[in-house]
């Protein structure tokens, strides 16, 4: 047990990655203009530094929103952490602007986060991560004003606890991966994609499958195509081609500020509506100039009469299993449903994320939180989860939304605006009165 036990903060966070990088800003752009009220902060991340979704960081890879919707402009356009300062900061912004275009590079876009956070560096502690939390000992779990994290610094050599008046739990999606198969070291689910790839020797990769029809798959089948200049790439997809992701400018509402309202307080109808009408905003689908990428490198190979760019439509990984060197993927799928195995050198499951699962980490709290009929916890507007009545510490979820707050709930649309609700809500909570909440707007806090 560390020395520094007792440490009490109004706010921890679990995760650092831009939902949470995103509330330190506003919680810091709320003390600066009002030091009186001193709350206090701070994030636990486990990885070693910043990074955000670094194994997917593929060349000339593109965001997915414009450079708008980063960490603040939403709740403060005045904000010096926007993207635009940071571009100023770098003394790219001319140049950013001739290039007339909204979506940035991953990579640029990673740039400015690891500059946003590294001017709140002092209340973030990487290679933390949060394994459990719980209520005081001395204290009835529905009583407790605080809550206790515990926390593994070092890769498990020591073990910090830390006192949470207000726990935001954002610890991000969880890979998944298509039943029956495990991961080793020639299979590979996309989240892991760049690691893996690094550590293999690329001459050993002569036959690779991508399998999955969303941007994950349809980038990394690119990237392999384009780096393996040997080697036959197979994308095994479920449709019958790429979908494109509607990015047109009435579907992308359902991104804004005002839809999460129309999610929450809509009826069921209503919410089924948001999905049926515009998952393919998001889910299993591509950029459109990435399917056009693609083509043109499959066409191109056909009029010269290769054929290193299979697609298998219709067709769905089914199991894997390791056969002495060979990785034997079972798929089902073509047109009359047929199963079939084949033989690669590696396999790339991009096979999407589920949502983030908070229940681990609430332990024996869970059975304090309110759940809907369909086990699902039940959340307040302000994101923060239902509990027992008397429980007076706050427990509020950056992800894992989706059936209250809709689409935006794992996505960069809304941070801004949602982490300023958070410090609306926690700051209202706190001092029993909305004053603050009100001074919080009236500095740029909150800007609706
Ligand atoms: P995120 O997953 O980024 O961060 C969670 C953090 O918590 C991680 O750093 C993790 O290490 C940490 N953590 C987990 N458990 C922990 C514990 N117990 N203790 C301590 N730390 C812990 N969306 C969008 O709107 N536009 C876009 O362009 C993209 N692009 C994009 C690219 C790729 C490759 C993917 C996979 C996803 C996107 N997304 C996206 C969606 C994506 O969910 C979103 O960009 C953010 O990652 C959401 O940020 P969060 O901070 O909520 O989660
Ligand atoms: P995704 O959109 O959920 O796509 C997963 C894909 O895998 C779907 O096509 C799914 O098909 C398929 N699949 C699932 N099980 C399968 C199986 N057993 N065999 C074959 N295919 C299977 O996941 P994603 O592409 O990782 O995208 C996740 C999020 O990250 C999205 O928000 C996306 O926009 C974002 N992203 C952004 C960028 C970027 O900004 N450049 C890059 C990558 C990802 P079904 O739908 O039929 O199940």
């Amino acid at each position: 047990m560390s020395d520094r036990e007792n440490e009490i903060y109004d706010v921890v966070g679990i995760g650092f990655g831009p939902s949470n990088l995103s509330l330190a800003i506003a919680l810091e752009e709320y003390r600066s203009k009002a030091p009186e009220t001193g709350i206090t902060s701070l994030f636990f991340e486990r990885q070693p530094s910043f990074g955000w979704h670094r194994n997917m960081l593929l060349p000339s890879t593109t965001m997915q929103i414009s450079f708008l919707k980063d960490l603040v402009t939403f709740r403060n356009p005045t904000s010096s952490f926007s993207f635009v300062a940071y571009l100023h900061a770098s003394g790219r912004l001319p140049r950013f602007v001739n290039n007339q275009d909204f979506f940035p590079t991953r990579q640029e876009f990673h740039q400015y986060l690891e500059w946003a956070q590294a001017r709140v560096a002092d209340r973030i502690v990487y290679g933390a991560e949060v394994k459990s939390i719980r209520p005081p000992s001395d204290t009835a779990p529905e009583r407790s004003d605080r809550l206790l994290l515990e926390v593994s610094e070092g890769g498990g050599r020591t073990t910090r606890v830390v006192e949470a008046r207000n726990v935001v739990i954002s610890t991000g999606l969880v890979p998944s991966m298509p039943d029956g198969t495990e991961r080793d070291e020639r299979v590979w689910h996309s989240s892991e994609f760049l690691e893996q790839y690094r550590r293999t020797d690329p001459r050993e990769l002569r036959r690779v499958a991508v399998a999955g029809a969303g941007q994950s798959a349809a980038e990394i089948t690119r990237f392999l195509y384009d780096e393996l200049p040997h080697a036959q790439v197979c994308a095994v997809i479920p449709s019958y081609g790429y979908a494109v992701a509607d990015d047109t400018p009435f579907a992308n509402q359902v991104f804004d500020r005002g839809a999460v309202d129309d999610y929450y307080f809509g009826t069921e109808q209503a919410r089924d509506a948001f999905w049926r009408y515009h998952r393919n905003t998001n889910y299993s689908v591509v950029d459109d100039d990435v399917i056009r990428d693609l083509y043109r490198r499959w066409y191109d190979d056909e009029v010269r009469g290769v054929q290193r760019l299979e697609f298998l439509n219709l067709t769905r990984v089914a199991g894997v299993k390791r056969v002495g060197a060979e990785t034997r993927v079972c798929l089902r799928g073509g047109p009359d449903a047929e199963v079939r195995e084949l033989d690669f050198d590696a396999v790339v499951c991009a096979t999407g994320y589920d949502p983030m699962e908070p229940a681990g980490l609430l332990g024996e709290l869970d059975p304090l939180c309110v759940r809907d009929t369909a086990g699902r916890y039940r959340v307040e507007r302000d994101y923060r989860i239902v509990t027992a009545p008397e429980m007076r510490c706050g427990v509020y979820l950056q992800g894992g939304t989706e059936h209250t707050h809709g689409l935006t709930s794992s996505l960069l649309s809304n941070i801004a605006v949602r982490s300023g609700e958070i410090v609306d809500s926690i700051v209202a909570r706190s001092t029993g009165s909305g004053a603050e909440r009100a001074l919080f707007a009236e500095v740029g806090g909150d800007i609706r």
